[in-house]
């Protein structure tokens, strides 16, 4: 038919909300308890680079901050000719990154200089080859003379730059906290040279949070690797040639989950597309980072898929995981005003660093890019059949509903929710199942969906004749749950193969039909007549 040659389906993409057109009005930014804000709001203004607040470096040296790289509490201990003693760590930083680097390999040493007890682990092998066998001459040598010394003086102004104590939000905190960009470049130039203090050992106490010091960045020989070092030197080309000028916030948020079983809410609009992707087209809408419960998954490691190309491309991104701990059920990390840096092409094995690219997204009244991401993990299924126990089904859609619900805001002003296969590659899920979950979740936040198949036209056209359907039918959330549920108990309980025998969209398609078929039959059989 028609539908053949369509490359989206649904509700035109321009009729949906993005931001800052729909923005409802913003009150003035503002450190609250449950919000943390590290520069002068007072002195907020467009074009001005942010004012580090407070003036001094107040240290914070306990389990409810960052443990900060400058801390005078930052020791180290040596060996001296009276016993032994202990030197401050900051100290040592400075003096091991300021000697300057010719070659990676002075980039090596100094590392290991303040990271002894690694110094036979870590391998450097793949910033040796970007040096010596990827980039061109040139390069190499702007690498050494203007981009390593900014990144040091970059690194080493953290005493001046990041004054305030950064929070850590921790399992079950609802908090925001307001960085500015430069403040991240500072943050993000620390991990690159991987001075942040406990961080280097999944055993230490920070073992429930993502890593953040970028050592395994520079280990082995994949083109992976390579790739990744390029879009990381990119952004810190950019913000070290130019202070950027804008802030962004890491909100922390946990919801109570609706009751799905009893919810009258019906669908919102779907757009659908198996052309584009969420960054690309999706601006100004919530984009879904299909997360991994540490954000930013394997990004400074081998990982190269949805969320870890969005942190690299998106680099301000990647220090959520300096504070934030690994997200429970109900919980999901929005993150807004994050800038893109790098233009890229392919994905995983084939995905190369392109170009520079020069984000034009508006600024908000808090100087932040219209640019709002949030983070929520999907459950990893080995087997295809266990994504369709209710507990799981419930899982998700809790999940869902709480990267998309937004409190006190009135649905008019909420952007449409820019998505697709969450949780469908690396996490093993169906993406029909998964398609749904969200059109549930999305409905009961009260927003539109823009759903990218990343390449499937047949998902395309499955999903939106489904959506049709469900809307067609004025099928409730809640009747849409119980369907989930009797999919679940009547065909994957008791079946004996991998797959169903029956798949959800037949036995969805059978089951409203044959109910609306004896509603419509009843009240003949009810009315008395002969
Ligand atoms: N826009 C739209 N769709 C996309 C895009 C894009 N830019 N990129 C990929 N897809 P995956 P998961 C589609 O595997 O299964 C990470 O390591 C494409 O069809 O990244 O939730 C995290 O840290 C792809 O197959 O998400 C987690 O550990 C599908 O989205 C883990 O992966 C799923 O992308 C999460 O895995």
């Amino acid at each position: 038919g028609l539908s053949m040659d369509r490359t989206w389906l649904g509700t035109p993409i321009e009729e949906l909300n993005r931001m800052p057109q729909c923005a409802p009005p913003l009150c003035h930014l503002k450190a609250v308890p449950n919000h943390t804000v590290t520069v002068r709001t007072d002195l907020l203004r467009e074009g001005d680079v942010p004012v580090p607040y407070p003036s001094k470096f107040k240290d914070a040296w306990d389990d409810v901050s960052v443990k900060m790289p400058c801390s005078e509490k930052n020791l180290f201990p040596v060996e001296t000719e009276d016993g032994s003693g202990v030197q401050s760590r900051w100290d040592l930083i400075s003096t091991a990154l300021q000697r300057g680097f010719k070659s990676s390999l002075d980039v090596r040493d100094a590392i290991l200089r303040y990271n002894t007890s690694h110094a036979k682990k870590w391998d450097f092998t793949a910033l040796n080859l970007l040096c010596t066998e990827y980039l061109e001459h040139c390069e190499v040598q702007h690498l050494f003379e203007v981009i390593f010394p900014a990144m040091v003086d970059l690194a080493l102004s953290a005493p001046h730059l990041c004054t305030m104590p950064i929070p850590l939000l921790k399992s079950r905190m609802n908090h925001s906290l307001t960085l500015s960009q430069e403040q991240i470049a500072c943050l993000l130039a620390n991990a690159f040279f991987c001075t942040f203090p406990r961080r280097n050992s999944r055993k230490s106490e920070y073992c429930n949070y993502p890593e953040i010091n970028c050592y395994r960045l520079f280990e082995g020989s994949s083109p992976r690797k390579i790739e990744k070092l390029k879009t990381l030197l990119c952004y810190f080309r950019r913000v070290t040639q130019t202070r950027p000028k804008g802030l962004v916030t890491f909100t922390r948020q946990s919801t109570n989950p609706p009751n799905w079983e009893s919810s009258q809410t019906h669908l919102t609009r779907l757009h659908i597309t198996y052309e584009g992707t969420i960054e690309d087209d999706g601006y100004g809408m919530l984009q879904v980072d299909f997360a991994n419960r540490f954000v930013g998954g394997g990004v400074t490691g081998h990982g190269l898929v949805q969320e870890e190309i969005r942190f690299l491309i998106n680099s301000e991104l990647i220090v959520s995981r300096l504070f934030t701990e690994a997200l429970e059920r109900n919980e999901c990390l929005i993150i807004t005003g994050t800038e893109q840096y790098s233009k890229y092409s392919g994905y995983a094995e084939s995905y190369k660093w392109n170009n520079n690219h020069k984000d034009e997204t508006p600024r908000d009244e808090w100087q932040r890019r219209c640019t709002e991401i949030v983070a929520i993990d999907a459950v990893k299924y080995r087997h295809f059949l266990e994504q369709f126990l209710p507990e799981k089904m419930t899982r998700e859609l809790n999940k869902a509903y709480c990267g998309f619900f937004r409190s006190n805001v009135n649905t008019k002003h909420l952007s449409a929710v820019a998505t697709g296969n969450w949780g469908c590659g690396a996490f093993g899920g169906d993406t029909r199942l998964k398609a749904l979950i969200q059109f549930m979740a999305a409905a009961e936040a009260g927003r539109d969906v823009a759903y990218f198949t990343f390449g499937d036209a047949k998902l395309m056209r499955d999903v939106h004749q489904m959506h049709t359907f469900l809307t067609e039918r004025q099928v409730t959330v809640g009747h849409m749950y119980r369907l989930l549920n009797q999919y679940s108990s009547m065909v994957c309980k008791n079946c004996r193969s991998a797959q169903p025998d029956v798949s959800l969209y037949s036995f969805i398609y059978e089951k409203v039909s044959s109910q609306m078929a004896a509603d419509t039959l009843d009240p003949a059989m009810n009315s008395g007549m002969p």
